[in-house]
């Protein structure tokens, strides 16, 4: 049977690195949740819509649908057919995303959609709410977490690999200050759900961290 497997955790704790990895073995599909949020964010700065304005927000969204295409080099993600993979990264979004996810409407309309794509199994999803709220009857529930200075670093790693400017500190207040605005927003806040399993991967390697999910999947 082709079961669902939810990982959730703060900003940049690995989550899409191992559900990435886990995804491939199993020949399962790969939701990243956080990159529709961010690709709302992106629709949003594109057109020049105020990150408070829910409905503006939302129509954005019925607009202009979101896909995912498995390319030679990984995922890509698409609104509207423009390949947005990289620009969904970038700072500008990465600051504002928090604001724009943290409307209840804007989850609604996310949630709906991802809950299809997991409807049948045999997905791995990660995100804040997956364990919680798009998939509650999840059979596998990872909750990943990391030090900050860690998450940082790793996140500081990744830019650079991507030619993306970066600078540890201004990284580490960002991180602080999007796992505090996800945390205590009212709808759906980043929360470990009761039946999930907690890793922390600080000083681990990838490979570790899939073997203990693995190990958990296996049970
Ligand atoms: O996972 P990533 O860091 O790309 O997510 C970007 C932002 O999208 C998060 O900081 C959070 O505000 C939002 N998000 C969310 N629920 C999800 C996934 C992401 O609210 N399931």
């Amino acid at each position: 049977t082709r079961i669902s497997i939810a990982i959730d955790g703060p900003a940049s704790s690995g989550k899409s690195t191992v559900a990435k990895i886990i995804a491939n073995e199993l020949n399962y599909i790969y939701t990243d949740t956080g990159a529709m949020y961010r690709a709302v964010t992106y629709l949003a700065i594109k057109h020049h819509i105020a990150f408070s304005d829910e409905t503006e927000l939302v129509d954005l969204i019925n607009k202009n649908p979101i896909s995912f295409e498995q390319m030679a080099d990984g995922q890509h993600v698409f609104v509207a057919g423009q390949d947005v993979t990289s620009d969904i990264r970038q700072p500008d979004v990465t600051r504002a995303v928090s604001e724009v996810a943290a409307h209840s409407k804007v989850r609604e309309a996310l949630v709906a959609i991802q809950k299809k794509i997991g409807e049948d199994g045999g997905v791995v999803m990660d995100g804040r709410d997956i364990g919680t709220a798009v998939l509650p009857k999840a059979e596998v529930k990872i909750f990943l977490v990391a030090s900050v200075s860690e998450r940082a670093q790793r996140r500081h790693k990744e830019n650079l690999e991507k030619n993306i400017p970066t600078d540890l500190e201004e990284l580490t207040k960002e991180i602080q200050a999007r796992d505090e605005y996800d945390s205590t927003r009212k709808v759906s806040p980043l929360k470990q759900a009761e039946d999930a399993i907690r890793i922390d991967t600080t000083g681990k390697t990838i490979q570790e961290v899939v073997q203990a999910i693995k190990e958990v999947i296996q049970q």
